[in-house]
């Protein structure tokens, strides 16, 4: 009997991350119904920074919808980003809380640092700059998801830091 398309379903550990309670919360608002697709697209979009599979599938099992017709909906549309292509990815939180706090100057930092913008991915494909309207993690802002990994109260430095050890750039000593 063939799998169904929507049997990858998503796994508990990644559902405790916030910004899966966002996305919950726009599927529930609308009672799960097909119609909240694109709200739900939205919803995650500025959550994430971008559509990664595992997401598209959870929208597809949670509204009942072909994970096909998910896919082409989040493909059709320009707004959405899909997985970016960087071997690695940055998503800066430029959300209300996050902006006071000075996520502009994360955004900088990384975009200097790396002569990419804000969509980018450098030449080499290691690193994807990002950003999302909201992670659910205000109270540690200004934030950053490396990776889907949350690091929060960060300063320029600290990040340029992490993204460097994370992409493997050798530090000078
Ligand atoms: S505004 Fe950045 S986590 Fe909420």
């Amino acid at each position: 009997m063939a799998t169904p398309v929507n049997a990858q379903a998503p796994s508990p550990p990644q559902l405790s991350d916030k910004r899966y309670k966002l996305l919950e919360a726009t599927m529930r608002r609308y009672g799960y119904q097909g119609h909240a697709l694109i709200e739900s697209l939205h919803t995650a979009q500025e959550a994430f920074g971008y559509l990664d599979d595992f997401t598209l599938r959870y929208i597809a099992k949670s509204l009942h919808l072909p994970y096909s017709r998910v896919l082409g909906v989040a493909t059709f549309y320009n707004y959405f980003t899909l997985k970016p292509q960087g071997e690695h990815a940055c998503v800066i939180c430029l959300g209300t809380a996050c902006y006071i706090k000075g996520a502009p100057e994360l955004v900088k930092a990384i975009e200097d640092h790396y002569h990419i913008k804000v969509g980018g991915t450098t030449e080499d494909k290691k690193l994807s700059l990002l950003v999302a309207r909201c992670v659910g993690s205000c109270a540690l802002a200004p934030v950053a998801v490396l990776d889907g990994e949350v690091a929060g109260k960060l300063q320029p430095e600290e990040l340029l830091a992490r993204v460097r050890a994370r992409v493997g750039e050798e530090v000078p000593a």
